[in-house]
């Protein structure tokens, strides 16, 4: 049972998924089949669900069940599965499976496989080319090669941000070189971008967040970040001038890079890892100071793996909003208008 979007309907502007059963694949001898308990709500399930309405009436839409960054519990193991036994429990992330060959499957960066990875919803099974449905969903079948074992100490509902959410922005702070003696800027402080502030300042950065949202700069301090930059006030962003060795841009709308490479100081990086597509840049905003531009997305499995471990260790997780799934649609309309603090995540239970 799940929550799908059923074809391009629903009144102009309003996420509308529907309550249907689902069909899981019956267990490969590498699988287990995992009874999803929290499934956070990502922005890019809603970019899902809103281009899925744009596409209009006509053709024949796959089935979209959201759902990227979940935990649960293993109810049932593959002959071959040796890491998970029944009623561990289990987290789960965007991907759920790649070619295994490739180098970057061999570096243990399956997010960057050449044949580009499955993603969790939204793909297509390797073996037998059906689309993959997301966790918004009572039961999930992956297997264990993207199943990690969710650590001890870490609460399963706060934890579930943290396959999505979490490894996307820790994977850039990790390879950006983070930590005591660097500065950390943060642009957008929503699910991505609280879990960047939480990360950055248990790496030991000193860590800023630049926020539209003077109301959230309360929160932005007791995240831990050290500063706050009002991307709206030209003072606050004229006195922040290449003052950054790293902005991550966690932003999910397109927006004119420039005012944020500015912040980047000389020889810094702005990963841009919030909305994905085209980006106008202004090459002296580069030439200026020598400025990087880099990107990235989701995680490898030896990364998520090692994050789980530091956020268990430091104790990070999302600030959460716990909802039955059965409100996934308001959910998914309050995200749309900005009114998150700052994770939504469903609770499963409802489904049965
Ligand atoms: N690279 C990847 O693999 C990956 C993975 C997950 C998500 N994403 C993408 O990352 C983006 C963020 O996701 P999320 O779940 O963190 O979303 P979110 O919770 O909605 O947070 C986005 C934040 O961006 C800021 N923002 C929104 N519209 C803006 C605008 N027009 N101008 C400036 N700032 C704006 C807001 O922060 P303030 O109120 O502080 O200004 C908002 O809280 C989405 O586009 C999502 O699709 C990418
Ligand atoms: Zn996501
Ligand atoms: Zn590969």
């Amino acid at each position: 049972m799940g929550w799908q979007a059923e074809g391009p309907a629903g009144a102009a502007g309003a996420a509308v998924l529907r309550r249907a059963p689902l069909k899981r694949r019956d267990l490969r001898p590498d699988d287990l089949a995992v009874r999803v308990d929290y499934c956070g709500v990502c922005h890019t399930d809603l970019h899902a669900v809103r281009a899925r309405e744009a596409g209009g009436a006509g053709g024949d839409p796959l089935p979209l069940v959201p759902g990227h960054e979940f935990t649960g519990v293993v109810t049932e193991t593959g002959p071959e599965v040796a890491g998970f036994r029944v009623g561990d429990p289990v987290a789960v992330g965007n991907i759920v499976d790649s070619c295994g060959e490739c180098a970057m499957c061999r570096a243990g960066q399956e997010n960057f496989c050449h044949a580009f990875p499955t993603l969790t919803y939204g793909g297509t099974d390797r073996l037998d080319g059906t689309a993959t449905l997301g966790a918004y969903s009572r039961e999930y079948v992956v297997r264990e090669r993207f199943a990690y074992v969710l650590p001890a100490g870490l609460d399963p509902a706060a934890a579930a941000p943290l396959l999505c959410a979490g490894i996307t922005v820790w994977e850039p702070l990790h390879a950006l070189g983070a930590g005591p003696g660097t500065r950390v800027a943060v642009a957008g402080l929503g699910g991505l971008g609280h879990l960047a502030v939480k990360l950055s300042v248990a790496l030991g950065a000193d860590t800023t967040v630049i926020t539209r949202s003077r109301k959230k700069a309360d929160d932005a301090r007791r995240l831990g970040a050290q500063g706050v930059v009002v991307s709206t006030d030209p003072e606050q962003t004229a006195a922040a001038r290449d003052r950054f060795d790293i902005v991550v841009d966690t932003i999910s709308a397109p927006h004119d890079l420039g005012p944020y490479l500015r912040l980047v100081a000389m020889d810094g990086t702005l990963s841009h890892v919030g909305h994905l597509g085209p980006v106008t840049v202004e090459t002296l905003d580069l030439l200026v100071g020598r400025k990087k531009l880099s990107s990235a997305g989701s995680g490898g499995s030896r990364a998520t793996a090692a994050m789980l471990a530091f956020c268990a260790e430091h104790d990070v997780a999302a600030d959460i909003e716990l909802l039955p799934s059965a409100r996934v649609n308001e959910a998914l309309d309050r995200l749309a208008r900005n009114d998150v603090r700052y994770r939504f995540v469903l609770d499963m239970s409802d489904l049965g």
